[in-house]
């Protein structure tokens, strides 16, 4: 089944393209891509939406052009929503310029430039090849340490770790939780049904509106791939998963500290050579009270997010271009307000 392109507000997505005499039909392009857009076509992948007209799908993460061993893809323009409740606010992508030259350097010219923290943090992209190697305790626990050491509001640390390695475990809350989300799904996908289509097409648009954050198309194409994709695994199949927890009493919103546990230890992670993937159809645990009791999930603890952790099965960190967000500038000398 597609996904129907009635139910998308007037959107632009990105468009891959590969050279074909440098692709060498090794497939890692397309067992990464989240939407699971991409197939091979005899011995080159392509984007078995793009019509010639409009490519459906494509958020422009880059994650295949990281994960190509021969440097053979290139992601065209960005995702951009033109119009309406969505539209987007972000410019077209840059390479990291932390020195604001006037054009981004390629990476490898800025990377000595750069302190170890910087490195990681342009150089970190979500892995979701991993080898089946278990990942030794001791560099679990260098991992969750590092958790531990995040600012929170009011130093009220209002967070808590399960660490999971347990495949059958894994397993079973990839599945519950897909289960869960299926239906959401299902509202974007085509239907032969004219009727049932008009009324799929409201109902995106109001849901759109009421809760926009669990409606938005790009979400519809991550729930898709995770329900109807044989191959493809909620946790990747990753040897361990994290799940990030926060006590809901918690000063302000302990969301905001939950993340920013989990983004330390994302980080540690990479600096020790491991890969991650946030996963965030985990929140679907929150709707599973047995097994959130298996797993020791009590109040006020809720799940907040979740870590797939393990070692890379081919090359992911690699810095790509990100869109650029506006940036207001107010300088000492009172000259501004200056807008990149
Ligand atoms: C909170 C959160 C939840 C995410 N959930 C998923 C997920 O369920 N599955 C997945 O494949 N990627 C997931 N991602 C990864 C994003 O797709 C990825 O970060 C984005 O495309 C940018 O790519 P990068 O991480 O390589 O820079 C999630 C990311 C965040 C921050
Ligand atoms: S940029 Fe991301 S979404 Fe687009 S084809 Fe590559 S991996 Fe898939
Ligand atoms: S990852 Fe690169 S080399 Fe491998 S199939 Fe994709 S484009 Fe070709």
């Amino acid at each position: 089944m597609r996904l129907d392109d009635r139910r998308y507000p007037p959107t632009r997505f990105a468009r891959f393209v590969v050279d074909g005499d440098k692709c060498n039909a090794c497939q890692k392009c397309v067992e990464t891509c989240p939407g699971q857009l991409l197939e091979m076509a005899g011995e080159l992948p392509v984007n078995k939406h793009d019509t010639g007209k409009s490519a459906l799908g494509c958020i422009g993460c880059k994650n295949c052009y990281a994960v190509c061993p021969e440097s053979a893809i290139d992601i065209r323009g960005f995702y951009q929503v033109e119009g309406g409740f969505y539209q987007t606010q972000l410019r077209s992508p840059a390479l990291p310029n932390p020195f604001g030259e006037p054009e981004s350097p390629a990476f490898e010219a800025l990377e000595p430039r750069l302190t170890p923290v910087e490195k990681v943090i342009y150089t970190r992209r979500s892995n979701r090849l991993y080898k089946k190697k278990k990942v030794p305790e001791e560099l679990l626990r260098r991992v969750v340490e590092a958790g531990r050491f995040a600012p929170s509001q009011g130093n009220s640390q209002p967070w808590s770790f399960v660490v999971i390695s347990d495949r059958d475990l894994i397993d079973r809350i990839g599945a519950e939780c897909a289960r869960r989300v299926a239906p959401v799904s299902k509202l974007y996908l085509e239907s032969g049904d004219k009727k049932r289509s008009v009324f799929k097409t409201l109902a995106v648009n109001a849901l759109a509106r009421l809760t926009p954050n669990n409606f938005d198309q790009r979400l519809a194409h991550g729930i898709d791939t995770v329900v109807s994709g044989e191959k493809w695994d909620m946790f990747l199949h990753a040897p361990t998963l994290i799940l990030v927890l926060g006590d809901k009493r918690s000063i302000g919103d302990p969301l905001i500290d939950a993340v920013l546990a989990a983004h330390n230890m994302v980080l540690t992670a990479h600096s020790l050579g491991l890969g991650t993937c946030y996963v965030g159809f985990v929140k679907m645990l929150n709707t599973l009270p047995e097994l959130r009791r298996e797993l020791g999930i009590v109040w006020p603890y809720k799940v907040m997010t979740s870590i797939a952790i393990g070692f890379p099965r081919t090359r992911t960190d690699k810095a790509v271009a990100r869109e650029r967000p506006k940036v207001t500038w107010f300088p000492a000398d009172r000259s501004g307000p200056r807008q990149e």
